[in-house]
């Protein structure tokens, strides 16, 4: 049954139309989104999709392929942050992020499908936002920009599902397009388009789910983010974006160590973005494999926020024949990219898997991914 079709089933009624939005990888410039820097996602070919109508009332019903069972009904008067729990809480949280931001909205049926896998660090909550933000945009023709979305999508991960996260998430899936990857400067938040061509290269970036799922509204996440507040404080700069690697000296007489470290991870992390642009721009993808690599050291070593499952999917990767890798995402989990010649996926994807199952993991999940297109509306 097309999700059309299962709308009516549980709505009664025909939806106005059908949009999309994307998870995302981040090719490189990790947790720099927050620091006012820069990073390099790419959209993948994993997609959330809503079949949505607007309501004459404000309640919003949700429901969803992924989750069966109850409609979920919420009325928009007086919502707070902290009213909502579970997944609803990511297409409601978008329509109060668009009330708070002065835009009048009414109630919407929304309809939920997802092929982005939940907790993989692929972004599969800032895909519901995005789906259920370009639908609401049109379908209450708000003329919104695809910057101004990315900022009502942060909205609602920050304060109503209580995630500090930055702009990386939602800037990836609402900003992309097929065959490139996209530069952003967090701090402007202009962004550029860079081919990235793997088929032509005959490339193929591998993600290895290692299945470890993590959290961004506790504990590590936010606690990273105020080392570098505390960094940025000490250093006397609006952002940790505006130091450089020749800063690095004075900043390890300044700082505790601990803090010196998840300094030198945003700068260097920053250094290596602009970098890899550049070697993208004038030689392809081939040529920031060296980088990938030194960004998971720093991740793991400098800002922590690797794990054992993550290290030995990179590691094994490379081994195996991988070009380059290093985690993506948030980190305490996830997911990994490894940038891999084509003749060597089969290699790298049966040594990962059984190193996994030599060392007692989970089984990971390990699949192919491509440069996809940004949110847009299907039908
Ligand atoms: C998560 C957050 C992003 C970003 C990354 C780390 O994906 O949602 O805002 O901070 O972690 O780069």
């Amino acid at each position: 049954m097309n999700l059309a079709t299962r709308f009516e089933a549980r709505f009664g009624r025909t939806p106005a139309g059908i949009w999309r939005a994307p998870g995302r990888v981040n090719v490189i410039g990790e947790h720099t989104d927050y620091n006012d820097g820069f990073v390099l996602p790419f959209a993948i070919d994993r997609f959330t999709t809503v079949a949505a109508s607007i309501r004459t009332d404000r309640t919003v019903r949700v429901s969803s392929t992924f989750a069966p069972g109850d409609v979920v009904e919420v009325d928009l008067e007086g919502l707070q942050p902290g009213d909502i729990s579970g997944w609803a809480v990511y297409p409601v949280g978008v329509l109060w992020s668009l009330e708070q931001a002065g835009h009048r909205v009414l109630g919407m049926d929304l309809l939920l499908d997802s092929d982005v896998p939940v907790g993989a660090g692929l972004s599969s909550s800032a895909a519901i936002e995005c789906a259920v933000a370009v639908a609401a945009n049109e379908l209450f023709d708000l003329g919104l920009t695809g910057p101004e979305l990315v900022l009502i999508g942060q909205r609602a991960e920050n304060e109503m599902v209580g995630a500090p996260t930055g702009i990386l998430d939602q800037s990836a899936s609402l900003l992309s397009s097929q065959g490139h990857a996209v530069f952003l400067d967090c701090r402007s938040q202009e962004s550029r388009l860079v081919p990235f061509p793997l088929m032509e290269d005959g490339l193929t970036m591998l993600v290895i789910d290692t299945r470890i799922s993590h959290s961004h509204a506790t504990g590590g996440y936010a606690s990273r983010r105020r080392s570098c507040e505390v960094g940025a404080d000490v250093m006397a700069v609006a952002a940790l974006r505006d130091l450089s690697e020749s800063d690095l000296s004075e900043a390890a007489g300044l700082l505790d160590e601990e803090t010196f470290r998840r300094v030198r991870h945003i700068v260097t992390e920053n250094a290596r973005v602009l970098a890899a642009v550049k070697l993208l721009e004038s030689q392809g993808p081939r040529a920031i494999a060296p980088l990938l690599d030194a960004s998971h050291a720093s991740m793991r070593d400098d800002f922590e926020i690797s794990c054992p499952e993550l290290d030995l999917a990179v590691d094994i990767a490379r081994d195996a024949g991988a070009l380059g890798a290093r985690m993506t995402g948030g980190g305490f989990g996830g997911s990994a990219i490894a940038l891999t010649n084509n003749d060597d996926v089969g290699r790298v994807t049966e040594s990962v898997t059984s190193a996994f199952a030599s060392a007692g993991y989970t089984a990971p999940a390990i699949f192919a991914v491509v440069p996809a297109e940004g949110a847009g509306r299907v039908e």
